[in-house]
């Protein structure tokens, strides 16, 4: 048996948005989403089998070596270190590590990233072959729905409905079109409601029915542009879905604002780029950062217009991404040497 695994999982940047759920224990969307797997951010994480009856261990590994993790995230992880156990039909305890390479719970869906590299590193660990469409399903019952994206390289949907239940599909795979993502940092900390209130706080906006009408067509022009890989049809669609996604958690009762002022700083000078014929468009998930989606041959233009704004702390070059990737180094090693 493999005693060990170690996977780097990127997040992913909705381009139609989960938001809302028909039942949010099991994490099943009220809405399909889409996705864009990223690259260069990543959750990095190490499962290593213990003694059977040994407790679980969950360690965040930081540039000081191994701490133990504390509180909900705590919690959370040992509840799916578990629910994998059962699915894997073992006793023996884990022991994880895990680290972020990106501000955690800010809008760079590092729950996603976090609990589809958890799952694919325990069954690694356990030397459980697993395809990606089951990887996606056990990922999701982590309670981060959109951690059933992150599995999956390239450009990925999430059904609802009947087939919610079921794995997201890849679109596309990440070679089909090389789009970046020039993710503007306006916010490190951690956002102050989580995904969770905000699914859960969605259907009391008065425009949370509204966007459901309006889903499916945004839906088929997004498959449609990433098809023809064409960026004036998918920019526009993107934006106006994740204002969407603000506007209903801002008239969602308690309302909830995930933008700081930085945010539409950032917003602003993404429609000065296009007025100045620089193909951007700009999308933002739970959290104030905003990510930039454009063509490679624009990333120079839209970093050298972001750096430098009031309120910005720093832009993360990113671009789609394969997917999981399986590393020969161990957190556990790194971390003690
Ligand atoms: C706005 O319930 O998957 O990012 O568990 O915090 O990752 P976390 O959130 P989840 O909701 C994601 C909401 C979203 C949109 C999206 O990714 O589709």
């Amino acid at each position: 048996m493999t005693r060990e695994c170690t996977y780097a999982v990127a997040p992913n940047i909705a381009f139609i948005k989960y938001w809302g759920a028909t039942d949010l224990d099991s994490a099943l969307p009220r809405n399909a989403s889409i996705s864009m797997t990223m690259s260069e951010c990543a959750s990095t994480t190490s499962v290593r089998c213990l003694e059977p009856g040994q407790p679980d261990e969950i360690w965040l590994a930081g540039i000081d070596g191994l701490v133990a993790a504390e509180g909900a995230f705590r919690d959370r992880a040992l509840a799916h270190v578990e629910r994998l156990r059962e699915y894997a039909g073992v006793d023996h305890g884990l022991a994880v590590a895990t680290r972020n390479n990106f501000p955690a719970a800010a809008g760079i869906a590092s729950s996603a990233s976090g609990f589809a590299a958890l799952t694919v590193a325990t069954l690694g660990a356990l030397d459980k072959e697993v395809p990606a469409a089951e990887l996606s399903v056990l990922a999701r019952r982590s309670g981060s729905g959109s951690a059933s994206r992150s599995v999956m390289g390239g450009y990925v949907q999430w059904p609802d409905g009947e087939d919610a239940e079921g794995p997201a599909v890849q679109l596309a795979a990440a070679d089909h079109w090389d789009l970046r993502d020039v993710v503007v940092l306006v916010q490190q900390d951690e956002k102050k409601v989580s995904s969770l209130d905000g699914h859960r706080r969605a259907p009391s906006s008065p425009h949370f029915e509204r966007r459901q009408e309006l889903l499916p067509d945004r839906l088929a022009a997004v498959r449609s542009a990433i098809d023809s890989r064409d960026l004036a049809i998918l920019g526009p669609v993107i934006e106006e879905d994740a204002i969407e996604l603000h506007l209903i958690a801002m008239s969602s009762r308690p309302p909830i604002f995930y933008w700081l002022p930085a945010s539409l700083t950032v917003l602003a000078a993404v429609r000065r780029l296009r007025d100045r014929g620089v193909e951007a468009w700009a999308t933002l998930d739970a959290g104030a950062n905003v990510h930039v989606i454009c063509a490679p041959a624009a990333e120079e233009a839209v970093v050298a217009e972001m750096e430098n704004l009031d309120g910005v702390h720093g832009v993360l070059r990113d671009r789609v991404g394969s997917g999981p990737k399986r590393l020969d180094r161990s957190l556990f090693a790194v971390t003690s040497s």
